[in-house]
């Protein structure tokens, strides 16, 4: 990771102590979370309710995960009477609906709402499909919503969506142009008039299309203006007049509004069978990836493998959604089987954590000289999120690497292939593995002037450890034979600097640099020793008895340097006994089976965090009293005792449902007080994943 703006982040922990909001009205299901995921499947689409204390689905404006908003509005009407349900429009003749409930799962965020004699439930769907990586990469998200009797008596019914031309950019004071497809299904899609392919302002993008969609059954009607007069036709007619807007004009320009509505008839106590809407955004091409002698490739999202258009992938995604829906709900029900055999706390944070992975990733494909896609290269990209905007970030993939473990590795191998692929090539000239694969997501462009971040073992050492858990959990050993020389040659760099790291940076850079960092070693020394277990599956046998040795010796030598000298707790740097930390490393030697530093280090470091943790968790290190959530998990994945591990993990869960802050999760939180410091919907968050894949 990255800071480029230490001095704003300093001060976002206060800005965040001014939430809005009232405090929670709601049954919340397992609790209210500091932001709602509406729509999350990719960095450009990635709506949001951001909560504070509490904030109703109508208290307030969704939210991209930057905080600025997405207009994204829902009225119903009853009888003749208006409800707003969805966003914070305001135009005159509707009452707000009473928020009854919110329950998240993995892949759900659902609210009940009650609006006068009925109840109105909206299922926001971000699909998380690891096993069908096509349906994966589409960066579309469902709304589904059924409305059902609440006092036993029949009701007239009319529902109506919207969303603003917010969705397709960071400056509001840009022209957008729109257009409405209609037919079987019915399509709004909404652009910049001048696009700039891989631009980005504020974190949106600025090229491509936000669409928003839904099926053209009996009474459906749609409308494209401006807010109030779109919004005003429902209240007034519980239906749209099907005419467009053809004034383009600055999105904050008399905002124009993008609506659907559905007459739902007569509603009785039984739940309505559910009316769809689709939210996405899609551009192309997607990424821009280097390729050797610093040419570039413009690669495009999986989906198009499959779909000749945008309008046959809505459609077959639209008609989708009761399948979607029944693989949703397994998919939830496994991720909370799996994950409350740990308890149910640790269940309630996966559940909050897996959207937020994987709304980072985007999975891509090229094409070929003569224009067709070539399926067998497929890559994943990731961006880091808030930290920085950076491309496929080898210390941001490898905190979130359990989620890719645990729901589908090739996932992971898509994702280090871009890293590997590039420095084959030459062109980057450091010895060690690089930081990224660009500055700025999405392009992956690389650093042929070796200036990026530098981070000489961290990185070095992730990528060891994390391409032989590929072969190992993935059984998938295409990178080791594919990339063996430069695994060898980062593997020469830990040989050099791992037993005493010299100053510079970890993961955890907003620390500052430091030499002679403990749990940096470890790192090394289990890299050296994944070096030598991949060499043992290259067949080079001698060169894994060498590693093997080497890694053992080291850890030998480790111990004296680094425990403190009444052995009662590792140190956070050599010779500074009173300093300690987070020594989240050895997870990897526990995760790779590497044995390479014995049960007693375990075993004591277990006993020390048992005495060490403040309010709201373990400090990372003595330098600070903030932590960050990944490593609490990942710790509590490596500790020896089960009160050790519930003690980390009901500290997360307490921080996550606190109330504190109302920006999607922040891994980097004060252990005193919960607060949040100045990272928030970070992909890093698919770490806490780790105790499901040891
Ligand atoms: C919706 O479908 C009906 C019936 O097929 C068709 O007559 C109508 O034109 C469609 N509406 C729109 C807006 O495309
Ligand atoms: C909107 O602008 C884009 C980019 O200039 C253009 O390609 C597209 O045709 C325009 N769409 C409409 C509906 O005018
Ligand atoms: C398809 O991609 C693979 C992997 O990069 C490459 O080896 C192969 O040459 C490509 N095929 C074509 C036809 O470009
Ligand atoms: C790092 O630790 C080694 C071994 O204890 C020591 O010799 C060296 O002086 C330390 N370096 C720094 C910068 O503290
Ligand atoms: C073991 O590896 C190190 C580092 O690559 C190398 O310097 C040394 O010569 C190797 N030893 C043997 C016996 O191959």
């Amino acid at each position: 990771m990255h800071m480029h703006v230490p001095t704003l982040l300093v001060s976002g922990a206060s800005l965040l102590l001014a939430p809005v909001a009232a405090a929670v009205t709601w049954t919340a299901t397992p609790f209210n979370p500091a932001s709602v995921p509406l729509a999350v499947r990719t960095p450009y689409l990635s709506a949001w309710l951001a909560q504070g204390a509490g904030t109703a689905l109508n208290d307030a404006w969704p939210t991209f995960w930057t905080g600025t908003i997405v207009g994204w509005a829902g009225y119903v009407k009853v009888d003749g009477t208006t409800y707003t349900w969805l966003g914070a429009p305001n135009v005159a003749g509707s009452s707000k609906a009473t928020q009854k409930s919110l329950e998240f799962t993995s892949t759900q965020s659902i609210f009940t709402m009650t609006a006068g004699p009925v109840d109105l439930t909206a299922t926001f769907l971000s699909p998380v499909e690891p096993s069908d990586l096509v349906r994966q990469s589409l960066p579309l998200s469902y709304l589904a919503v059924s409305v059902k009797s609440n006092d036993r008596n029949s009701h007239s019914v009319q529902v109506y969506t919207d969303i603003s031309a917010e969705w397709v950019t960071g400056d509001n004071s840009l022209v957008a142009n729109w257009t409405t497809m209609t037919g079987s299904v019915l399509t709004h899609q909404v652009s910049l008039a001048s696009q700039s392919v891989y631009g980005e302002v504020s974190d949106h993008t600025q090229y491509g299309s936000a669409y928003h969609a839904t099926l053209n059954t009996t009474g459906a009607t749609w409308q494209t203006g401006q807010d109030t007069v779109v919004r005003a036709q429902f209240i007034s007619n519980g239906a749209l007049a099907n005419t467009a807007d053809t004034s383009f004009r600055a999105v904050s320009d008399r905002w124009p509004v993008f609506g659907f509505s559905h007459d739902l008839g007569t509603i009785t106590s039984a739940a309505s069978s559910p009316v769809v809407f689709v939210v996405g955004h899609i551009r192309d091409p997607a990424i821009q990836y280097i390729t050797a002698n610093n040419g570039r490739q413009d690669r495009s999202i999986l989906f198009w493998t499959e779909y000749a258009t945008v309008s046959s992938a809505i459609s077959t995604f639209i008609h989708d959604y009761a399948d979607a829906l029944l693989r949703a709900q397994a998919f939830d029900a496994k991720v909370k089987a799996d994950a409350s055999k740990i308890s149910s706390d640790y269940a309630d944070i996966v559940a909050l954590s897996v959207r937020q992975a994987f709304g980072s990733i985007e999975i891509t494909v090229s094409k070929d000289s003569s224009g067709n896609f070539n399926t067998s290269d497929v890559m994943t990209f990731m961006k880091e999120i808030s930290s920085d905007g950076n491309t496929n970030t080898v210390d941001v993939i490898f905190p979130a690497w359990p989620i890719f473990l645990y729901t589908n590795p090739a996932l992971g191998t898509q994702m280090l292939e871009p890293l590997f692929r590039y420095q084959a090539t030459g062109q980057y000239p450091n010895k060690w593995a690089v930081h990224d694969m660009g500055a700025h997501y999405p392009q992956a462009i690389g650093h042929n002037d070796g200036q990026d971040e530098a981070m000489q073992v961290e990185e070095s050492g992730n990528m060891l450890i994390m391409t032989l858990s590929l072969a190992q959990k993935g059984r998938d050993t295409s990178l080791i034979q594919k990339y063996f020389s430069l695994l060898d040659q980062w593997t020469q760099y830990l040989i050099a600097d791992s037993l005493i790291p010299a100053e510079q940076l970890s993961t955890d850079d907003f620390a500052g640099q430091l030499a002679n960092q403990t749990n940096l070693a470890i790192k090394g020394i289990v890299g050296i020793k994944a070096m030598s277990k991949i060499a043992e599956i290259a067949g080079d046998s001698a060169k894994a008895q060498n590693y093997s040795d080497i890694a053992t010796s080291y850890a030998q030598q480790w111990q004296n340097f680094a425990l403190s000298s009444d052995k009662t707790h590792l140190t956070l740097n050599y010779g500074n006994d009173a300093s300690w930390g987070l020594a989240y490393n050895l997870f990897a030697d526990k995760l790779l089976g590497t044995n390479v530093f014995p049960q007693s280090i375990f075993d004591l470091q277990t006993q020390w965090y048992s005495t060490h943790a403040l309010d709201f968790g373990v400090p990372l290190d003595t330098r600070h009293t903030y932590t960050k959530s990944d490593w609490e998990i990942w710790t509590a994945a490596l500790v020896t005792s089960d009160s050790v591990r519930d003690l980390f993990i009901s500290s997360v869960h307490k921080y996550a449902a606190d109330g504190e802050s109302s920006q999607p999760l922040g891994d980097w939180y004060e252990t005193s007080n919960g607060a949040v410091e100045g990272f928030r919907a970070r992909p890093v968050v698919g770490g806490h994943l780790a105790l499901l894949i040891v």
